[in-house]
Formats: C-alpha cells, sequence, structure tokens
C-alpha cells in the first residue's frame, strides 16, 4: 500500500441513521424482522423511497430494466464510472441491515461529496441493486448479473417463485419490461466498491473496527432428493422401512461431518426441507433438501461438493435409498482488486483504523460485479455475529465510520483521480 495520506470526508450522520430505521419500516414483518422479496410491494415501496433520496441529493435518478435504481452525478473528465451501493432485497426474517447498509450509506457518501466538494472528476453513481439474496425466485444476484451481462437465456420467463410465477411476470407487475434485459448491461463501470456488515464474529471478537474484503467465498447450491417407500406409520415395522426423511437426516448429519472435518472456511448448510406425501401417519417416501456449501479456495470448494456426493450416496446404500444430487448453481470464489483495497485500507488510517484484511463467507454482489469493473469491499462488525435473522445489528458508530471511510475512498476515486 502507498503512504501517501487521505483526509477522512464528513457525512451527515443523523441523516444516514435516520434512513436506515425508515428503510427498515418497508417490508417490516408482525413478529420482528423484515422481508423484501422481489418485485413485492414491500421491494417497490422501499425502492421508491430510495429513489426519493437520491432525488433529495439532487442526483440524475434512473431505473434500469431489471429495477435496480440508480443515483448518478456527471464527471467533468467523463470516462468510466465509480459507483458504490448494494441490494434492497433482504431473506425472509432478515434483517435492516444486510444489503441496506450498502444502499443508505453509499447514497449518504455520494451526497455528501456532492454537497460537499461539487461536481467529482470521475462519474460518480450508486445504485439500489434491485436482488441478490434469491429472496423470491429460484435464482440470485439478479440485479448484479443484469448489469455485468450474465443473465441466462430465456432465465425471465423459465426461473419462478413458490407459488409458480416468473420472474418476466414479477417484473410487469412492477412495471417492468422483460423484453429490455439487454438495456441494464454496464460496459463503463471502472470501480465498484461496496459496504456490507460482516455477518460473522471476527471484526467483534477481535477487532478493529473496519475490514477490507480480499476475496469471496464461492457457493454452490445442491438439491438433493431422497427416494424410498411410502408406507403405514402404524402398521409398517421399524426394521422394515425405507424412511426417506431418516435418510435425509442422516445426510444432513454426514454432510456437516464433511464441512467441519475439512475445516474453516468450508460451511454446508441444509436450508431447506420438503417430504412427501407430507402426511402425519405416513412415513415419508420422498425427502428433498437443498446444501449451501462454500469454501474460499477453488480446489478445497470442489474437494469439499465431491465430499458431500460421496457421504450421501453412501447414507443411501446403507439405508436401501436411492438419491439424486443435482446443482442448482455454482458461483466460484472471487479475488477482489488489490488497487481497490489499497484506497479502502487508506481510507480507513484516516479514520484512525488500521484495518484487518478479510474473506467474505457471504456472498455479494461484489462478486459478480468483479466480472465487470475493479470491485472493492469494506466491512463493518456484526453485533454477535448475527445476519440473516432479525437481531443483525451493527453499533450506530460503527455504521457512522462506515460510511465515512466509504466517503472517503469515493473521494479518493472520483476526485483525486
Ligand atoms: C447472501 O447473503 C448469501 O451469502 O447467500
Ligand atoms: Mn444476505
Ligand atoms: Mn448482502
Amino acid at each position: 500500500m502507498s503512504t501517501r495520506t487521505v483526509e477522512l470526508v464528513e457525512i451527515d450522520e443523523r441523516r444516514l441513521l435516520r434512513r436506515l430505521d425508515d428503510l427498515a419500516q418497508r417490508g417490516a414483518l408482525p413478529g420482528g424482522g423484515l422481508y423484501r422479496p422481489l418485485y413485492s410491494s414491500a421491494w417497490a415501496s422501499a425502492m421508491e423511497l430510495v429513489s426519493a433520496w437520491l432525488k433529495e441529493g439532487e442526483l440524475f435518478v434512473r431505473r434500469d430494466a431489471v429495477g435496480n435504481v440508480w443515483g448518478r452525478v456527471e464527471g467533468s473528465r467523463g470516462g468510466r464510472a465509480v459507483v458504490t451501493g448494494s441490494h434492497i432485497d433482504t431473506v425472509r426474517g432478515g434483517g435492516a441491515l444486510d444489503g441496506a447498509l450498502g444502499v443508505v450509506a453509499g447514497i449518504e457518501a455520494v451526497a455528501s461529496l456532492w454537497e460537499r466538494y461539487g461536481r467529482p472528476t470521475r462519474i460518480l453513481e450508486c445504485v439500489a441493486i434491485c436482488e441478490e439474496e434469491g429472496s423470491r425466485f429460484n435464482t440470485n444476484f439478479w440485479g448484479s448479473r443484469a448489469i455485468a451481462d450474465r443473465l441466462e437465456p430465456n432465465e425471465a420467463e423459465r426461473v419462478r417463485d413458490p407459488d409458480g410465477v416468473t420472474l418476466a411476470d414479477g417484473m410487469r407487475a412492477v412495471g417492468l419490461d422483460p423484453s429490455n434485459l439487454a438495456s441494464a448491461v454496464r460496459r463503463d463501470i471502472d470501480m465498484f466498491v461496496e459496504l456490507h456488515i460482516e455477518q460473522g464474529p471476527i471484526l467483534e471478537d477481535h477487532g478493529p473496527r473496519l475490514g477490507v474484503v480480499t476475496t469471496i467465498a464461492g457457493s454452490a447450491h445442491l438439491e438433493i432428493v431422497v427416494r424410498g417407500q411410502a408406507d403405514h406409520a402404524g402398521a409398517m415395522a421399524m426394521t422394515r422401512r425405507r424412511d426417506a426423511m431418516l435418510g435425509a437426516a442422516t445426510m444432513a448429519l454426514a454432510i456437516a461431518d464433511v464441512a467441519t472435518k475439512m475445516g474453516h472456511p468450508a460451511v454446508a448448510t441444509i436450508g431447506t426441507i420438503a417430504l412427501e406425501p407430507a402426511q402425519v401417519n405416513v412415513v415419508p417416501g420422498v425427502a428433498r433438501f437443498t446444501v449451501d456449501t462454500r469454501h474460499s479456495e477453488p480446489a478445497r470448494r470442489t474437494e469439499l461438493i465431491t465430499q458431500i456426493g460421496d457421504a450421501c450416496r453412501t447414507v443411501a446404500r446403507e439405508r436401501g435409498l436411492d438419491v439424486e444430487i443435482r446443482s442448482l448453481r455454482d458461483r466460484p470464489p472471487v479475488t477482489l482488486s488489490p488497487r481497490v483495497a489499497d484506497v479502502l485500507r487508506r481510507a480507513c488510517f484516516a479514520a484512525g483504523i488500521p484495518p484487518r484484511d478479510m474473506t467474505s463467507g457471504a456472498g455479494h454482489d461484489a462478486q459478480v460485479l468483479s466480472a465487470a469493473a475493479n470491485v472493492g469491499m469494506l466491512f463493518v462488525p456484526s453485533i454477535g455475529g448475527r445476519s440473516h435473522c432479525p437481531e443483525e445489528a451493527t453499533a450506530a458508530e460503527d455504521v457512522v465510520l462506515g460510511t465515512r471511510a466509504l466517503a472517503t475512498a469515493l473521494h479518493e476515486l472520483a476526485y483525486q483521480a
């Protein structure tokens, strides 16, 4: 890293914290937590709020073909853009900061720079990305893949939500035209910087209060279908059953064992399971579950997936069951830009914090956008390492610190380059 020093950029911290609270009302669930699935009314209302804040900041606002909302300040030299932002959708029962922090902090940073320093030399933009989580449809990274030209042929017509609604119909319901997807592609982004909560306990447990992400783990999503035999729950002897649920349960333990034995940062999660015929008095004939498995090293990740498959086939053989393993999606690990990481480190030092270099176990829009731009990510601590749950939180002073560091990095990238 160069020893060049930069000056910390001020922001309006009250506006930042108030907006985070306001955004957390859009999609708030009565029992706690949030749910803003893609193209839902909660999602549309959150995007309206974001558009209003961008307009209030006197940015040029537009919605692209998939519903990403952009705010833009023209640069005196034109050229390729410097962009910040994150996603607006949430998981079911998620928290107020996953994605939202990067959107609100991005707007605050860009608006503060525009207010305090006027026109940048580079084009400076902030984006609220429409979807990252797989929040509704059977896909993920829909917003950033549209920007990076990574959508699959006919994906909008093919991919459905659990009620059978296609992505294309979901788009039409919020006034978007699915025949226009190609216009969302951006080939003119130079840098993308995303502020995000860590979603794990490292910064809280070991410090410091800021982390610079160097690598994002790759994820693989698998669907595993176990087939046994449906039988009467009262009359069929325990020793003669081919119970698909018990097979799935044994496989789940074996899968967790594979990841645990491989060691950090290998992880594997069984996040959904469904039984057929799903009746209280019937031995399950079919069990269908998903596995989300991740590792930051490509070779280890491949080994992890292979070992998970082997473990499931062994259990199936031992229990007289059939098993099918299908890849739902595969996102490789990504190394972020060392150049942007240096800019972020300088910004952290300006904020008085020598940052920690980190690997992200969580997936981020940044990993997809790294196919189209030089990408960097900044982490702030998550209280208790909690995320994807209603308890997800970050201390207000860390939210402010991270936003100041983000604004400082954008200042260097868009005003001093
Ligand atoms: C999104 O948060 C993911 O990592 O799956
Ligand atoms: Mn998330
Ligand atoms: Mn996120």
